[in-house]
């Protein structure tokens, strides 16, 4: 099995086949969004540029912005539905008791596995959250911008500084998820 297929079989072990394939979108995109980032150049100027030529970046990473828009509405929903509030924002009922004892299971250096209302589920909640914040903050500046208003050169530096949630998020979550997914690899391959 090549690695994209392990992968693919491995994050269906977790979650539904809506959620696989909405979530493998959205990561794929979030990660091409922070990598093209870094040819866009800087738009101060208040009237729209071509789609062509120098802004070629800029475009594409609108695009894909408004694509991630209407995919995270769908991944938030699907998981609410599908998991339900609870799984993801347990504390907000004051059930902190799974993530208390993965916590405690990570001091003693032990992976914890992902459970309801646990520590990780509850990472998660917070990553949709994360997401949205940044989404949001991006599409803000974008309609500011093309109405012209003076402050939105302010709303692109809100946006930049907001996306290094979901780059934390990418380290924390992607991370350990990287982990998991390489023990499982060396078990399933004996
Ligand atoms: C998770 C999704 C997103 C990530 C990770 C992300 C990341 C970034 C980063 C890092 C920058 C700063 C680039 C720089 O100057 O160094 C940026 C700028 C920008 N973002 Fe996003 N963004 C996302 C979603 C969106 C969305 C939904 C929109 C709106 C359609 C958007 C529109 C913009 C625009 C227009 C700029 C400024 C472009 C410029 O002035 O050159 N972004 N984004
Ligand atoms: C912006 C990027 C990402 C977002 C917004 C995101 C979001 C989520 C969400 C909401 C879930 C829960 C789904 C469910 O309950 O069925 C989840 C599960 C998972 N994610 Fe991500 N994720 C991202 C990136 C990654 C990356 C880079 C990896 C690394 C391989 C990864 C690995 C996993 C795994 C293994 C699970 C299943 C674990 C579980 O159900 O507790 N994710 N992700």
């Amino acid at each position: 099995m090549n690695l994209f297929k392990s992968i693919w079989f491995f994050l269906g072990k977790y979650q539904t086949p809506k959620i696989r394939v909405l979530h493998v979108l959205i990561l794929v995109l979030v990660i091409t969004q922070i990598i093209i980032s870094n040819w866009m150049v800087g738009t101060q100027s208040s009237t729209i540029p071509s789609i062509s030529g120098e802004y070629i970046f800029t475009w594409m990473h609108i695009l894909i912005g408004f694509s991630l828009f209407f995919l995270s509405f769908a991944l938030i929903w699907t998981c609410l539905k599908e998991k339900g509030v609870k799984h993801f924002y347990p504390y907000l009922w004051g059930d902190v008791k799974q993530i208390k004892s993965d916590i405690n299971q990570l001091i003693e250096f032990k992976l914890p596995d992902s459970t309801p209302a646990g520590l990780a589920a509850t990472v998660q909640g917070l990553g949709l959250g994360a997401l949205s914040i940044v989404i949001i903050s991006g599409l803000t500046w974008f309609f500011l911008w093309i109405l012209g208003a003076s402050f939105a050169y302010d709303a692109r530096s809100i946006h930049k500084s907001l996306t290094i949630l979901i780059e934390i998020y990418i380290y924390g979550h992607g991370g350990l998820g990287l982990i998991h997914f390489v023990i499982w690899y060396k078990k399933a391959k004996k």
